[in-house]
């Protein structure tokens, strides 16, 4: 175990301490050290901890307690890595075993993410990485980062979530804090993780502390560490709400505290309705000014010059990834208990969903212009994964494109510098095992599906190929080119 360290300053969010929270963040940015004078350790409130909380809020403030991360992915691996960086000891659980082969190897299983911290953490015995749930036991304070998916029905499945507090049941010990970070509906944490934990035969709120904290993680992003993004926090109850401070002041340079899980749960999910609804308008006005022979992009280039009131969003050829097309079908299924309906949730996602048909149209179009079907061409899509510079290819748009074009009777090849294959896809066994092709000009038309930084310096012109591009990345001075 490493010796503590005083903890960088943070500062809780306060009806008038949102510029003190913007300044800390900006600092956190910049890489530049905080003040220390704004660091936890007041002991302010602390008086209404007695007991098991008091004890883990002093190893929480001293950096002593040790922190288990369950769900070792895109959100708890980077989470392993914040908390040995504050200098506490942390374990990392998984229930796929080659991960944690990986992590002890020293192997990263994600292309953005390195492992030095942690296996350094790990010669100090600072970081374990376990299949062992026993050792749940040896924690303090553990963070649920477990995946929140839709079902076959487009419903919320909780399953991960269910089986990992079932889990955490059998191991919970009193003066255990418990946080749960997967993205969920308002009430997930109230209604489902709390309950199951008592079947502990433990109480939250007295016996052990449960909260929610939502992750903001955008994988591959550099400008953004883990540790700058603010993060919102919220107890059930004081004492938890006091205790889901002090742990994660340690890791995040603004903490943004919330008057309960139920408000950090709905923040989470405006954040995401709020992109993919946004993602939705500018996808169905490049639409419409197709039609009008207006380039959307120049557009919103010409858009974005104001300085205050508007946003730029772009269009793309579908959403994907593990949140934007998830996450706001989770709030549309709560609504229904309440009778509420949730019409720009549905209409965007239906907007949305509709995205890979335009691109599949205007691949169509782009061959017709070559006396050229769909059916019997070559045809090669650039990026296999959802966003630029990363290797996740969940929920990418490019896979019903692919599906959609063999359909039609093309020859599908891919192309990604991050995904060399497609791994097992429960919704499209069918491309198991493809191996990304070299771009080349052995092609009948190229669809540039993700704007990798790579696909920038391609010499689209020598190709010689015509190209839909979904992304607006190919030059505009290249002749030939489709945008949509
Ligand atoms: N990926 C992102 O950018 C992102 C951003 C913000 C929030 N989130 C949310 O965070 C949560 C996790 O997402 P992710 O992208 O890290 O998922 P992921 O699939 O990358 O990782 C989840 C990990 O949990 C493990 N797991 C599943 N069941 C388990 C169990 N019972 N016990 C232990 N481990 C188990 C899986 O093996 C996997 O390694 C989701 O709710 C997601 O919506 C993700």
């Amino acid at each position: 175990m490493s010796t503590a360290e005083p903890p960088p300053v943070v500062d809780a969010m306060s009806p008038d301490g949102s510029k003190t929270m913007r300044r800390d963040t900006r600092r956190a940015l910049a890489g530049e050290p905080l003040p220390a004078a704004l660091a936890e350790g007041d002991g302010e409130g602390d008086a209404s901890l007695t007991g098991a909380s008091l004890a883990l809020m002093q190893k929480l403030k001293t950096r002593t307690a040790v922190i288990g991360v369950i769900g070792l992915g895109y959100v708890g691996l980077p989470a392993c890595i914040g908390i040995v960086g504050a200098g506490m000891r942390c374990f990392g659980f998984d229930i796929d075993s080659s991960k944690i082969a990986s992590l002890t190897a020293g192997r990263s299983y994600l292309r953005h993410i390195g492992l030095d911290e942690l296996t350094e953490a790990g010669r100090r015995k600072d970081f374990v990485a376990t299949d062992d749930f026993s050792r749940l036991t040896e924690c303090d304070a553990l963070l649920i980062t477990v995946p929140t998916p839709l079902d076959g029905h487009q419903q919320p499945d909780l399953s991960f979530v269910v089986q990992t507090c079932r889990t955490v049941s059998e191991h919970l010990r009193p003066g255990m804090l418990v946080v749960l970070e997967s993205t969920s509906y308002p009430g997930t944490t109230t209604e489902v993780m709390i309950p199951i934990l008592e079947g502990s035969g433990l109480k939250a709120g007295s016996d052990f502390y449960a909260g929610f904290s939502p992750e903001r993680e955008d994988p591959g992003n550099s400008e953004f560490p883990v540790g700058a993004i603010p993060k919102v926090v919220a107890g059930s109850g004081p004492v938890a709400g006091r205790l889901v401070e002090a742990l994660y002041r340690a890791t995040h340079a603004t903490v943004v505290v919330a008057s309960s899980p139920e408000v950090a749960e709905a923040s989470k999910l405006l954040e995401n309705i709020f992109r993919s609804v946004n993602i939705a308008l500018v996808n169905e006005l490049k639409l419409l000014f197709m039609k009008m022979n207006i380039d959307i992009w120049e557009v919103i280039e010409a858009a974005r010059t104001k300085p205050f009131g508007f946003m730029p969003f772009y269009p793309g050829p579908g959403l994907g990834g593990h949140c934007i097309p998830i996450d706001p079908f989770y709030l549309s299924w709560k609504a229904r208990e309440y009778g509420q309906p949730t019409r720009f949730i549905e209409l965007a996602g239906e907007i949305n969903r509709m995205m890979p048909g335009v691109v599949i149209a205007g691949a169509a179009h782009a061959l017709n212009e070559h006396s050229r079907s769909v059916r019997g061409a070559r045809i090669l899509l650039l990026g296999l994964a959802y966003k630029p510079d990363i290797d996740d290819d969940r929920e990418s748009p490019s896979y019903p494109v692919m599906r959609m074009l063999a359909e039609m009777g093309a020859d599908v090849s891919f192309n990604d510098p991050f995904v060399s294959v497609v791994p097992p896809k429960r919704e499209y066994p069918e491309f198991e095992g493809l191996c990304s092709s070299p771009v080349s000009a052995d092609y009948d038309l190229l669809i540039l599906m993700t704007a990798h930084s790579e696909y920038r310096s391609i010499e689209y012109g020598c190709l010689g190929v015509p190209i839909v591009d979904t992304r607006n990345v190919v030059p505009r001075d290249i002749p030939g080119v489709f945008r949509c």
